[in-house]
């Protein structure tokens, strides 16, 4: 019934090269996804929302191999919400195993491309076969050079944000910080992406204009591109279209100044 096709068999890939109307000095470091409308995709053809979900497996594929292929250093995505839990079992279930056999399936080739993975968010809560993967699969990536991916599972923005707040308060506590010396750094570095610049771009397909409870301090300067197309379609020409619009957009950071480039932000 599933087709779980895997990108190892795909002995062929060549790197796709950056398209010529890109300019590569202007390639967000960091790209964050809203991968939104897998039920929509499936329900538009009659299908259930679990083959939308599969289908949207293979979007997050080529995304990942395209974000690696022009340049990107780290593409977070976001694959399950806090909130999420509050779907039917039938599908929260579904997602959980999908999350399983995909991982396995694709360690492989994700070592192979030298991708470095993470799973950011309440990881406890999943199914202790996915947390058992997810172990093997951090520590094996752990020393990979190539993109940075971060799978957000079971995560939410106000979650990670009270997480840190309780942290920062049990190392006052315990002397380990002096209240007085916690400002934006000290903050920054107790969140889930510490390692990873702030996302400059954030992609969010289906069309819907919200944040979802994703990212909430990290998104604080990033472009945003809301695009109508369903996950599933989410294609070349759709990341295209995202960074041609990044890199069509003026960031100024509060200032006045016209910044010449998408990414000068010194
Ligand atoms: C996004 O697609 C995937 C997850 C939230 C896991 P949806 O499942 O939200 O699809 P729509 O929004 O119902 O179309
Ligand atoms: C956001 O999509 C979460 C993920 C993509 C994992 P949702 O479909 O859950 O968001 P809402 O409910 O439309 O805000
Ligand atoms: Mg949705």
């Amino acid at each position: 019934m599933t087709n779980f096709s895997s990108i190892t068999s795909d002995k062929k890939y060549l790197a796709s090269s950056l398209p010529e109307e890109l300019d590569p000095l202007r390639i967000p470091e960091h790209i964050a996804v809203i991968m939104d409308g897998n039920g929509r995709w499936a329900k538009a053809r009659g299908l259930t929302r679990a083959r939308g979900h599969i289908a949207g497996v293979d979007a997050l594929k080529t995304t990942l191999r395209l974000c690696s292929d022009w340049g990107v250093g780290a593409l977070t995505v976001y694959a399950f919400s806090t909130e999420n839990w509050s779907r039917p079992g039938e599908e929260v279930s579904f997602l959980m195993t999908l999350f399983q056999r995909v991982l396995k399936r694709e360690l492989e080739a994700l070592q192979m491309q030298k991708v470095r993975i993470k799973f950011l968010g309440d990881l406890d809560q999943l199914p202790s076969k996915l947390q058992d993967l997810i172990n093997d699969a951090t520590k094996l990536t752990a020393n990979n050079t190539g993109i940075h991916f971060n799978v957000c599972t079971n995560y939410g923005g106000r979650r990670e944000l009270v997480k840190v707040a309780k942290r920062l308060a049990e190392r006052s506590i315990s002397g380990d910080l002096d209240p007085s010396l916690i400002d934006e750094n000290v903050f920054s570095a107790e969140l889930l992406t510490a390692n990873d610049v702030d996302p400059d771009l954030l992609i969010r397909t289906s069309g819907e204009r919200r944040l979802s409870n994703f990212l909430l301090w990290q998104l604080a300067y990033a472009e945003i591109h809301v695009t109508e197309t369903l996950w599933p379609d989410f294609d070349k020409d759709s990341l295209f279209q995202a960074l041609l619009d990044y890199q069509s957009r003026r960031r100024r950071f509060g200032g006045l100044e016209q910044i010449g480039s998408a990414n000068a932000n010194t």
